[in-house]
């Protein structure tokens, strides 16, 4: 019997022995379990029924609610993706769509990139001409209106030298490089 005593003397209880508990010789003391342990199993408790009524009160989603919000969210990006693609495709560069652009600074920020590494070489660094005329005087051989600059920067005149871009840049940069020759 004296097996079965604690051979700690500071324990905080009186250790038991359950009779009958007895399984291949290892037999169970009867010790009350360790406060913290029986505080975070009532806890689970009293999130068990608040999870259950939450549930049933549609205060959290179940499963197949949240399955149905994520495919949501999905479609809503997807749709978003198409809207702003289609977007895109859409620009219609017309005269006041041109104009537009000679007050947007975003679209001027643009231009000039374009203008640096795409049409500077012939049109000079500061639109004063070269191989290509020049932009800083009011004269237009092929018309003043942006729309004409824009069909000889989208078209060229590949008699002349300039060459068509239509296929090295989108409309929208097109349309900003225009609008940035303006204010040279
Ligand atoms: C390879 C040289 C070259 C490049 C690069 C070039 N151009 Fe030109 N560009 C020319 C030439 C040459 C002309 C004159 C065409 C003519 O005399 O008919 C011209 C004419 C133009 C005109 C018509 C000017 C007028 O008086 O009506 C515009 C607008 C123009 N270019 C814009 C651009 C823009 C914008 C870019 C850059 C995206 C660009 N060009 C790139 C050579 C070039």
């Amino acid at each position: 019997m004296s097996s079965n005593q604690p051979t700690d003397e500071s324990s905080r209880y009186p250790d038991v022995v359950i009779e009958g508990h007895e399984y291949d010789g290892i037999k169970e003391y009867d010790n009350p379990m360790p406060g913290w342990w029986l505080w975070i199993f009532y806890a689970t408790i009293a999130w068990s029924v608040f999870y259950i009524a939450a549930l049933g009160m549609g205060w959290i989603d179940d499963y197949d609610a949240q399955l149905e919000r994520g495919k949501d969210r999905i479609a809503e990006k997807q749709a978003a993706y198409a809207a702003a693609m289609a977007d895109e495709d859409a620009v219609e560069v017309d005269e006041e769509y041109l104009a537009d652009l000679l007050d947007d600074d975003d679209a001027l920020a643009t231009g000039e990139s374009v203008y640096r590494t795409r049409c500077a070489s012939c049109h000079g660094a500061q639109g004063g001409g070269g191989i290509g005329s020049a932009f800083d005087d009011d004269e237009w051989e092929h018309g003043a209106d942006l729309m004409s600059q824009y069909a000889v920067v989208r078209d060229g005149v590949l008699s002349a030298g300039m060459p068509a871009h239509d296929s090295m840049m989108s409309d929208d940069e097109m349309a900003a490089v225009v609008a940035f020759i303006n204010t040279l």
